[in-house]
């Protein structure tokens, strides 16, 4: 044939490829998700997370040294308490000496590096497993956001480094962004799960906190899959409100959005790889379908190809390990 291109050139071997390739994965774009728990000395697998486990605070500040010096440089914390520690108002949530403020004020004293994200939400705090305040079932808006602030600010007391509010309601990021410059907490950031879909892909991670909502579901305030203009819309108003980084969740069913996303935004956009997407990889794996190392690489890429600047995953320190 008669060709003047071909595109085959450049994939002739390995070295070739790397030269040419476009997007890289590398463990500066993880965010890793850590869930906490009460109690001394304790790690529990995740039936639904193979490989991967909830520790209480000592055993968590042990593992946060092995991300460090596998050069992982970022966590989100998740807490899981007591069930009679549950209430309608997200009280626990702002105890002083509860469980997400200890661990962040030990995280920063053991690793004070590490970059320390805290979920903010009501969810791990209510009775009701939801993400806000429920009055007459249904998930009141404006009277969750003042606990929210609240909840930031609290973070904010205990050295965090920045707040990520997953909760979906409208206005909260502008109302948490002044909450902490009144508190002169001007320097801590906030990462706002921007666009977040109502998925069950969250499965996982409610089994692992025990989080699932008690009534309904999550769809009067996380994000109907149908839609990614109002994805923008989101994005614009957490932006225009002080976001310092966005996010698009889940990850793999939503790259359409992380891509339009990334398109518009003037602040770093990170994606969430949920725990459900993690469940797939390793229940395939297991039964010897797909091959889990390259399962973990092709997803990963996708993401980076798709313009995320921050990936959030639970195979941070899978991916450290094997690219060492
Ligand atoms: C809670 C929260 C959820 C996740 C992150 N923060 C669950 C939910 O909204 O029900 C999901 C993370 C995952 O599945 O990995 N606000």
């Amino acid at each position: 044939m008669n060709l003047i291109e071909r595109p085959r050139r450049l994939r002739k071997s390995g070295f070739l490829r790397e030269l040419v390739a476009e997007h890289r994965v590398t463990v500066n774009d993880f965010i890793t998700p850590l869930f906490v728990t009460e109690g001394k000395g304790v790690s529990i697998e995740i039936a639904s997370m193979p490989g991967y486990y909830k520790r209480s605070l000592d055993l968590t500040v042990d593992h946060v040294k092995l991300l460090r010096d596998c050069g992982l440089k970022c966590v989100l914390l998740f807490v899981q308490v007591s069930d009679d520690l549950k209430d309608n108002s997200g009280a626990e949530a702002l105890n002083p000496s509860g469980l997400m403020q200890e661990a962040i004020r030990a995280l920063k004293l053991a690793v004070p590096d590490v970059i320390v994200m805290t979920d903010v939400a009501l969810d791990p705090f209510s009775s009701y497993g939801h993400d806000g305040i429920v009055q007459d079932g249904e998930i009141v808006n404006d009277p969750t956001v003042d606990v929210l602030t609240s909840m930031a600010v609290s973070h904010a007391d205990a050295g965090v480094d920045f707040v990520a509010p997953s909760d979906m309601m409208d206005g909260r990021i502008g109302a948490i962004r002044a909450g902490l410059d009144l508190a002169g907490f001007q320097d801590v950031g906030i990462l706002s799960y921007s666009a977040k879909y109502a998925s069950c892909f969250y499965g996982p991670f409610r089994d692992a906190l025990d989080s699932a909502p008690g009534f309904g579901d999550k769809r009067t305030y996380q994000m109907d899959s149908a839609n990614s203009r109002e994805a923008l819309r989101e994005v614009v108003l957490d932006i225009e409100e002080g976001a310092d980084i966005v996010m698009v969740k889940p990850g793999l069913p939503y790259l359409d959005v992380l891509s339009k996303v990334k398109e518009i935004s003037t602040v770093p956009v990170a994606a969430y790889q949920v725990s459900g997407e993690y469940a797939m990889i390793k229940a395939a794996a297991a039964q010897g379908w797909v091959n889990e190392e390259a399962a973990m690489l092709e997803s990963l890429l996708g993401f980076k190809r798709a313009g995320a600047d921050l990936i959030a995953t639970y195979f941070g320190l899978e991916f450290a390990q094997i690219s060492h």
